[in-house]
């Protein structure tokens, strides 16, 4: 089932009121600047607890508006009836789960598991290594929450010894990075298998889709390269010392990984046109979406945003058939655009200034 209604007050541009979702698939069409992202946008905040278009939540609140909250019901195989808001009030947002405080975001991840594909997504193929990054660390944690808890002791280690490395407390540095070399060793070794399973999902999906001869993989770069023991990294730690007291930052480790494309040794995300760009950043959602039900057994929801024009009819239908079965979809359009065969369990709703009428 996923989601059977909304309710809205003072999030974004959308009117306050409830909508009601329950369908598989539910269309949101409307002109440019109407709301359609807006209220995808409200739908992944409830599954994930933040935005994918902004990292401040004060940005979520209406303008003029003072609070904002989302309150959903959904029904999932695992909670039939499934309560979940969020809430912003007095500077602070609040997540709560049937009424109680939801107090890490780790517990929000797998209630409602939604897979997003958005315009930002094609910085996934061609932008900074930051964003693949991101994408795999997003991938990871939808499989297994427990690695947001690998992550975020990288990432609280790393900020201890950057604030060692600036104060120059050289005594304690030995102690931190021999702790940061096994944190980030953890990591690593999921990024890595990671890549190995995901890869077989991706490679053959993008050559069906993108009809290229050549194969396209995704390879993982490790920044500590092939130190697979605490040991071995913190030596080459220690060789960078010097450089990482006088930057007052660390200049190795899981937040320098990278992710590549290589076609025929080559770097194929490097020297791609747009059109292949964003083929490839559409490609690794599907991946996302088809790893995390083939890893779980579960089925996600899948909001897309504006996708399917990007797409001649052919690969709108090759597209559309490797999506993974789905608990509920969700698609915007343009008006006059076309759709592609609307099922019975549906519901259409034309998106006007913030208001959805149904149609
Ligand atoms: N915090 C906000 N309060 C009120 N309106 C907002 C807010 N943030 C964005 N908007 C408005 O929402 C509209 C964008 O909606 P969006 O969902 O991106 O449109 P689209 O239908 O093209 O997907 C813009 O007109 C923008 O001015
Ligand atoms: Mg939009």
């Amino acid at each position: 089932m996923g989601f059977r209604s909304v309710r809205f007050h003072g999030f974004r541009n959308l009117e306050d009121g409830e909508v009601n979702l329950g369908a598989h698939e539910v269309y949101l069409i409307g002109e440019n600047g109407q709301g359609k992202t807006n209220f995808l946008e409200a739908l992944y905040l409830l599954s994930y607890g933040s935005s994918f278009r902004t990292r401040q939540d004060r940005d979520l609140v209406a303008w003029g508006s003072r609070e904002m909250a989302v309150h959903s019901r959904f029904e999932t195989p695992e909670e039939p009836e499934g309560r979940l808001s969020v809430i912003w009030q007095d500077g602070t947002k609040s997540i709560r789960f049937h009424g109680k405080i939801v107090n890490d975001r780790k517990e929000l991840l797998r209630r409602i598991p939604v897979i997003v594909f958005v315009h930002e997504d094609f910085l996934f193929a061609g932008g900074p290594p930051e964003r693949r990054r991101w994408f795999m660390d997003q991938t990871l944690s939808l499989h297994d929450p427990m690695y947001v808890d690998q992550i975020r002791r990288f990432k609280k280690l790393l900020k201890e010894r950057n604030h060692l490395l600036k104060s120059r407390k050289t005594v304690l540095l030995d102690h931190y990075s021999e702790q940061l070399a096994s944190a980030g060793l953890a990591v690593s070794d999921r990024r890595e298998s990671l890549t190995r399973e995901f890869g077989t999902i991706f490679t053959p999906l993008f050559q069906e889709v993108s009809g290229m001869d050549e194969e396209v993989t995704m390879v993982y770069r490790p920044s500590w390269g092939d130190s697979r023991s605490t040991g071995e990294v913190m030596e080459k730690i220690r060789e960078k010392q010097d450089m990482d007291l006088a930057l007052g930052t660390t200049g190795s480790g899981p937040h320098r990984d990278r992710f590549i494309f290589l076609a025929d040794g080559r770097d194929f995300a490097k020297n791609a046109s747009t059109g292949e760009q964003r083929l490839l950043s559409l490609v690794l959602r599907v991946a996302q979406a088809r790893f995390y039900s083939e890893t779980t057994g579960r089925k996600p929801l899948l909001l897309l945003d504006d996708v399917l024009l990007e797409l001649d009819s052919s690969r709108r239908r090759l597209f559309r058939d490797r999506l993974p079965e789905a608990e509920q979809i969700f698609y915007t359009f343009l008006p006059g655009e076309e759709t592609g065969r609307i099922g019975d369990n549906s519901l259409t709703y034309e998106v006007k200034n913030g208001v959805l009428y149904e149609q």
